[in-house]
């Protein structure tokens, strides 16, 4: 390891070729315990031995705390892995796609020491996970909203293995995720003048919708129901697995069936163990929280689950929409309002004023900005800054973390009802069932 002015440099000499397979960690990282802890995940990976640094050749992947470096590193050829920073999550469609997101800087240095020649071996990765699609088989994969357990969506017996891998119900629909308009065509019967609005608008990106299933959709897929939900992913490496898988691909929140939704590929292999064929991992997930489902069915659109695209930025485009409140509808309509979904183990509150809970003691507090006062439970902040997006794409991993404590409750704080809010009190809500 050696240091050329605040940036350190940790190159491998396990191989020859390996040669070009360097790590740089820049500013904020640049502080002796992360580079402690960047040797330690390094070495216990067997990937790098620490060794004195012999002629950079190249500059294969930058771990980073700042999205400017980041940036300034794509043009040079190199991978950024950027750690989700605090005041730096800024608007996922604004962010180039080839910057890598990871919950903690322990996260991307594994994930860098699990992909010794970067993206290539990525690419692998994807490769696999469409020779398993094309295979009939199941393929975890990241969207920019939670990981997707996916199978070729016009093969009803893959799809079924969706199903029974993740414990789901058959009255559960799935959505169908595309990588074109045109592949969106095929699936439905017509794509109506404000579904082309939406689709220009928000496409790529976390927006589904529902439309009249053309009968090429296999039945399993759209749980019976005369409707298909379909997406196109922001996400590159989705959208590169459903190009070279050449279908589109059925894909539910890769977790059982009413559990916490995963954002990275650490979540997946935690709860679904080996139950899918391939998995490709591609960091953690931008925006967080699923995404947004809108039904185009009857004249006025209508939202059946929040998400990733606000009711403000759909109203926008498209005026006034109807909210389901789920009374209205039939509950297969969208089982994703099931009252009790995305649960975590601790039971959960969800409070407007979590200060009435500041003496209690064994209990996780989950708020959105930092505290202002004393608590005797453990703090868990979603935001620093008290920003709806970061809190979104944060929720699921505090969530999944406070439940590797040992907490007797967990209370969280409501976010005002607004922007990505909506979809972040949708979830606690159901996650609490409160
Ligand atoms: O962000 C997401 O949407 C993620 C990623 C993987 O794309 N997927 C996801 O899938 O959240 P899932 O299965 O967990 O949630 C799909 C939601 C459910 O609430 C389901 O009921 C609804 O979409 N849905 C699917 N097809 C439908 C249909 N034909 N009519 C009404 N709702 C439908
Ligand atoms: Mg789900």
């Amino acid at each position: 390891m050696k240091t050329a002015g605040k940036v350190w440099y940790i190159e491998s000499d396990k191989e020859p070729e390996l040669n070009r397979q360097v790590i740089v960690l820049d500013a904020p990282y640049d502080s002796e315990p992360h580079l402690t802890k960047a040797a330690e995940v390094l070495k216990s990976a067997k990937l790098i031995p620490l060794a004195e640094s012999r002629g950079l050749e190249e500059v294969l992947m930058l771990i980073t705390g700042s999205l400017k470096s980041a940036l300034q590193m794509i043009n040079a050829g190199v991978l950024p892995l950027v750690v989700l920073g605090d005041d730096e999550l800024h608007e996922q469609r604004d962010i180039p796609e080839q910057v890598f997101f990871f919950h903690s800087f322990e996260d991307s240095l594994l994930w860098a020491a699990s992909h010794p020649d970067g993206w290539e071996s990525l690419e692998g990765e994807i490769n696999d996970g469409v020779k398993a699609i094309r295979g009939g088989g199941l393929t975890a994969f990241p969207t920019e909203t939670v990981y997707g357990l996916g199978a070729d969506a016009l093969n009803a017996e893959a799809v079924r293995k969706i199903f029974i891998a993740k414990e789901r119900p058959y009255q559960d629909p799935l959505i169908s995720h595309v990588a074109s308009i045109d592949q969106a065509a095929d699936l439905v019967r017509e794509i109506p003048e404000t579904a082309k609005r939406l689709m220009d608008a928000f496409w790529p990106g976390p927006l589904t919708l529902v439309l009249p299933k053309h009968p090429r959709v296999p039945d399993i897929v759209s749980a019976g129901n005369p409707t298909v939900a379909v997406r196109m992913p922001h996400n590159r490496i989705a959208r590169m697995l459903i190009e070279r898988s050449g279908t589109p691909i059925a894909a539910p929140s890769a977790n059982s069936f009413g559990k916490t939704s995963p954002t990275t590929a650490k979540h997946v292999i935690d709860q679904l163990k080996a139950k899918f064929d391939a998995i490709i991992d591609g960091g953690a997930c931008r925006v967080g929280v699923e995404s947004t489902v809108l039904s185009l069915v009857s004249q006025t659109p209508v939202l059946l689950r929040p998400g990733g695209v606000t009711i403000e930025e759909i109203e926008q485009i498209v005026g006034p929409i109807e909210i389901d409140s789920g009374k209205k509808h039939k509950h297969f309509d969208s089982p994703g309002m099931f009252p009790s979904h995305y649960a975590p183990n601790t039971p959960m509150i969800v409070v407007d004023d979590p200060q009435q809970y500041r003496h209690e003691t064994h209990i996780a507090i989950m708020l959105f900005h930092p505290p202002r006062v004393v608590y005797a439970g453990t703090v868990f902040m979603l935001s620093q800054t008290g920003s709806d997006r970061e809190a979104a794409a944060g929720l699921y991993r505090t969530m999944r973390e406070i439940d590797e404590g040992e907490y007797r409750l967990i209370v969280a704080e409501r976010l005002p009802q607004t922007g990505m809010g909506i979809a972040v009190n949708d979830r606690m809500g159901r996650a609490s069932n409160t």
